[in-house]
């Protein structure tokens, strides 16, 4: 293509994606499938590769992460983040509106939910985005830029017109209450230890050093201020307005995310409105910011020392409750991982009752210096996760014992291990310490993993505890009889199930295998990106670093712990038994079979699957003569239903009757 059509294209393609990632990510509302704006990247993609110099550090591809930054250089801001009064008493609000008021009469104010998040100042020249910066000590940030251009509700080019051309967007970088349990399911799966809070995991994907990390984990954003010498209006209220057109996510009057009052009855009407609704929202709030609307009464107004005297927050108090610790327990998970856990005397807790708290790791214990028996106050971390935050030492009992973390496992017995800029312990007794084995067979068993019907937690133990299995090779050794012998009500039928699940698992394709080994670090989407750089087991265990390096997705962290897990000789034993009863080692080359099994079918795929990736599924459709089509209508034969799924997309396929099936279902379709 000549490079001057090739400009027009780019141009053309970004501000069509830009325009549907805005529709897709802040008005959730999207207009074209996804297949449809795949396309259109992959071709400004091939575009922007060709001509480099045409490629914009806003084009929508910088969306997936830049180049990695190392360290983040220091910036002033050109105007200071400055922070807010805050108060947990309604008196205190109703204070500051007679102050404001007394200082210049009557004014109109602006009530808007506290985001709790991170604060971020985003610049913007000619409307670009040229920066983004921490909030820093208020006088000068971090740089981050390149890890904010990957959060997809901000936008790196502005739409319509009217803006200045120079100005800031303030607001908050959150986590949604989904998203973050969606990180957490995540980690759990994967054996590593759980994000404690939104706020604090917001905060740590912003200072990664790799773009290409945060933006996949999914962070969002709410604008609540500009600031310019040249802004559209004199009210902060209509300013945030215009913000929305320009492209910004910002607080939305329609949901009552921000109201204006002219009194303090209308400002406590809106306090109380969240104190009881704000459980409902997607978002943690910690309570209201209340600021004077208009900006030239804000600068009569003017600072103190550090906050403005036009504005306060008013802050929810996090529910707590005070029960008593019963004690700490010490689990140990499948990666040797040991965690203590507070147990407690049952409480009623912002609607859930709550008899177990994670104490997380050993410093965090330190920090609250426990003693048995005592009284502990707990709290909803982020509203998510119950976390002890403090004890009542006027109610401790004298002569108490202080709670301490153990040397040796609680399980075996071996002393324990923690590895340098670890904040967890481990025990390293893979092979014997019990509740490591159980926990390692629990995974490879499961859904994710080698979906072995009949086998659940409980049976595992069961079948560990008698002796019947040490190690996952030993589930392939089982028969009917050994199981049978256990007595304790098993039946003929539910053994012979369970010996059927483990046959049918030798079909079960090599990435999953290798997921199911419970590497540490090595969770499904890397287990994929493995198995096709390795092609195989015999060849993965004979990798180099450097090698290992070379796969895709693959940093130092999972290349030392593939290394170390495989110069166990216990795990290479482990793994030359499993293949010697069958379990799939190698990487299909052609990945699926082909056939004309779905001719004329019109299929949608929706939400994300365990056994193909999302363009994967799609090709074993079309391989096998079926149509992909991006939505649900009339003509639609099937719709092939993931995890995510959307309610509305189900809710379409009820309406027209298009049948609604999972991917094992579509497999057999393929394969049956
Ligand atoms: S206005 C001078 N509005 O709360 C006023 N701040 O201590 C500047 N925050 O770090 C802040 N939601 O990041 C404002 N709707 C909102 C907010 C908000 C959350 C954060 C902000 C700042 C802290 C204030």
């Amino acid at each position: 293509m000549e490079k001057s059509s090739a400009e027009r294209r780019i141009a053309e393609l970004s501000r069509e994606l830009e325009l549907h990632n805005h529709r897709y990510y802040v008005l959730a509302r999207p207009s074209i499938t996804d297949r449809e704006f795949d396309a259109m990247l992959k071709e400004l993609e091939a575009l922007e590769q060709e001509f480099p110099d045409l490629a914009s550090p806003n084009s929508p591809t910088q969306r997936v992460g830049g180049d990695i930054t190392k360290g983040f250089p220091t910036v002033p801001h050109r105007y200071p983040m400055l922070s807010l009064g805050n108060t947990y008493s309604r008196e205190e609000v109703e204070e500051f509106v007679g102050r404001v008021e007394k200082a210049i009469g009557p004014t109109r104010f602006s009530m808007e939910l506290k985001y709790d998040g991170v604060a971020i100042s985003l610049s913007y020249r000619n409307g670009e985005l040229v920066r983004g910066v921490t909030r820093g000590d208020g006088e000068k940030g971090e740089d981050i830029t390149a890890n904010v251009r990957t959060i997809r509700s901000i936008p790196l080019r502005l739409q319509g017109d009217g803006w200045p051309a120079e100005f800031e967007a303030r607001g908050e970088v959150i986590f949604t209450k989904q998203q973050f349990d969606k990180l957490n399911a995540k980690r759990e799966r994967e054996g590593e230890e759980l994000y404690a809070n939104p706020r604090n995991t917001a905060a740590g994907t912003l200072k990664q050093q790799d773009p290409k990390e945060v933006a996949k984990r999914g962070l969002d954003s709410f604008m609540y201020s500009l600031q310019g010498e040249a802004l559209p209006t004199r009210s902060h209220f209509d300013n945030l307005m215009r913000a929305q057109q320009w492209g910004f996510k910002t607080p939305d009057p329609a949901r009552r995310f921000i109201e204006r009052a002219n009194d303090a009855a209308g400002i406590m009407a809106f306090i109380d409105h969240w104190g009881e609704h704000r459980n409902e929202l997607e978002m943690i709030i910690d309570g209201v910011v209340v600021k004077v609307d208009d900006l030239d009464v804000q600068e009569e107004l003017g600072l103190t020392a550090k906050s403005p005297r036009w504005a306060m927050a008013y802050k929810y108090a996090p529910e707590q409750a005070v029960t008593k610790l019963l004690g700490v327990a010490f689990q140990v998970g499948r990666t040797g991982a040991v965690t203590p856990v507070a147990e407690l005397d049952p409480v009623q807790l912002a609607g859930t009752t709550v008899k177990r708290a994670s104490l997380f790791n050993a410093d965090q214990l330190d920090r609250l210096d426990l003693h048995q028996g005592d009284m502990v106050r707990v709290e909803k971390a982020g509203e998510i996760i119950p976390q002890v935050v403090g004890v009542e030492l006027a109610k401790r009992v004298h002569g108490a014992h202080r709670v301490r973390f153990p040397h040796q496992c609680p399980e075996c017995g071996t002393a324990l291990i923690r590895l340098d800029g670890e904040a967890q312990h481990y025990c390293p007794n893979e092979h014997g310490c019990p509740p490591q084995i159980t926990r390692r067979i629990e995974h490879f068993v499961s859904r994710r993993a080698m979906d072995i019907d009949g086998l659940g937690a409980e049976t595992v133990q069961e079948f560990h505890d008698a002796g019947l299995i040490r190690d996952v090779a030993d589930l392939y050794e089982l028969t009917v009889e050994r199981i049978l012998a256990l007595g304790k009500g098993w039946k003929e039928k539910s053994a012979e199930k369970v010996i059927a699940g483990l046959a049918r698992s030798k079909q079960v394709p090599f990435e999953r295998v290798l997921f199911a080994l419970g590497i540490r670090h090595v969770g499904e989407t890397v287990a994929k990106k493995i198995a096709r750089g390795a092609m195989s087991m015999e060849r993965l265990m004979a990798m180099s670093r450097e090698e290992l390096l070379g796969i895709e997705e693959v940093g130092e962290v999972i290349a030392e712990s593939l290394i170390d897990f495989f110069a166990v000789p216990g795990n290479q034993r482990i793994v030359g038994r499993l293949a010697r009863h069958g379990l799939r080692m190698e990487q299909d080359a052609s990945e699926g079979p082909a056939s004309d099994k779905l001719k004329g079918l019109s299929i949608v795929v929706s939400g994300v699957f365990r056994n193909f990736s999302r363009d994967g599924i799609k090709e074993a459709i079309e391989r096998n003569g079926g149509k992909v089509s991006g939505s649900i209508s009339s003509k639609t034969s099937y719709v092939v239903a993931g995890e995510g799924m959307g309610p509305a997309k189900r809710a379409k396929a009820v309406e027209l009757k298009v049948p609604v099936i999972d991917e094992d279902e579509l497999t057999r379709m393929i394969e049956g």
